[in-house]
């Protein structure tokens, strides 16, 4: 085999991204991990300056374009990348100078540097989902410590109540009775909501849109304030096996929160929420890898989530509005759970996105019921 043709083969075998550049950082050459990182064909790339690939990171190819003409090696690790089709990636960069004889010694051969990168986003989305995982585990159990130690001594507080009610002939002291009743049932409803769904599910197959539809429809009859509900369905997408009740139930927490945020800016604003469906091959969620995952993006123009919230949204009891019991969430991303499922959030003025991601066929999980 030629030593060229070798080269390209090997290149192409590499998971990390490789692109090959000239003098004046034009792209050469992209390997097939770099083509799905940058979402970019290597024909569309060659000729074209490296700088194009991108909209931002233009600090990093200044300091790369120095380095190179110092003929230094260049590292930079965690940089955040903006591509040109506006998704954001974060990448451990490395360039390395080729042999500068070995270049010159053919003309058509002008390759100097290599650019390797290592694509940080899905490690950092792995820990950052597993932390959120077993956030949502420790507080569900301290949930179910204390609702136990709640619930039996409510018990037996609206027994009494009701008990004493029956010995008092004075109706102006029923009424103190009635209040203990009234505000022991607030409570255990209140610790019952924190508890998440206590049946077990009900899996049928079932179609996501149906669900996203029900609660588009729920969530209009609501009130009066006008938001435009866009859809970007994938309609290709197969049924899911899942509890069609505790779906919409999830959804709806969802939007009706996108909702709240939206009528805060007030008639004027156009408010929009997106629906998009899409599926997505070979996902991991925790320590499952399943074949195909069906992700729910539901997207709002509305203010974006408090900055000081912005990474305990899940937690129980986390709330931004006055009249907020701050469960929703909590509630949803139990649903998802319990289908081995997960929401994750991003979110800045104008942009809020929550996506669930549901899979296909749930998988046996071997390391269950160990314990
Ligand atoms: N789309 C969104 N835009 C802006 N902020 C949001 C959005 N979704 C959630 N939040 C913030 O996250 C908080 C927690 O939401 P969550 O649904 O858990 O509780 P809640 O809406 O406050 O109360 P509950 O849903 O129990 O009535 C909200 O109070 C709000 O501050
Ligand atoms: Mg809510």
């Amino acid at each position: 085999m030629k030593p060229e043709r070798f080269s390209a083969q090997l290149l192409e075998s590499l998971n990390s991204a490789i692109i090959v550049l000239d003098d004046e950082l034009t792209v050469l050459f992209l390997n097939h991990a770099a083509e799905s990182l940058l979402e970019c064909s290597n024909n569309r790339a060659e000729g074209f300056p490296l700088s194009a690939l991108f909209l931002t990171g233009l600090q990093t190819f200044e300091d790369l374009a120095d380095a190179i003409v110092c003929e230094s090696p260049f590292t930079q690790r965690s940089i955040k990348m903006v591509l040109a089709s506006g998704k954001e990636i974060t990448i451990d960069l490395a360039a390395t100078l080729l042999e500068p004889g070995s270049a010159s010694k053919r003309k058509s051969d002008s390759a100097r540097y290599v650019l390797e990168m290592q694509p940080l986003d899905r490690i950092l989305r792995i820990s950052r989902e597993e932390t959120l995982l077993a956030a949502q585990t420790t507080s569900r159990s301290l949930i179910r410590g204390l609702a136990h130690e709640i619930k039996n001594p409510l018990g037996g507080l609206r027994g009494a109540a009701q008990l004493l009610a029956k010995e008092l002939s004075d109706p102006a002291l029923t009424d103190y009775t009635q209040v203990i009743i009234e505000e022991a049932d607030r409570l255990r409803n209140l610790v019952d909501k924190m508890l998440g769904p206590n049946k077990l599910s009900q899996r049928s197959a079932i179609n996501v849109h149906e669900v996203l539809e029900r609660v588009a429809k729920l969530l209009l009859a609501e009130n009066h304030h006008r938001v435009n509900i866009i859809r970007d369905y994938d309609p290709s997408i197969p049924d899911i096996y899942a509890d069609f009740e505790q779906l919409i139930q999830a959804v709806l927490n969802i939007m009706r929160n996108a909702k709240q945020a939206l009528t805060t800016l007030g008639p004027e604003h156009d408010s929009k929420i997106t629906l998009r469906t899409r599926v997505i091959r070979q996902f991991t969620i925790g320590r499952l890898r399943h074949r195909l995952v069906v992700r729910v993006d539901i997207i709002d123009n509305g203010p974006g989530i408090d900055k000081e919230l912005l990474h305990s949204v899940f937690y129980p009891m986390v709330s931004g509005r006055p009249d907020g019991t701050g469960l929703g969430l909590s509630i949803s991303q139990s649903i998802l759970q319990q289908h081995q499922g997960l929401i994750e959030s991003v979110s800045e003025p104008g942009n809020t996105c929550f996506s669930l991601y549901i899979p296909l066929e749930p998988v046996k999980d071997e390391h269950e019921h160990t314990h």
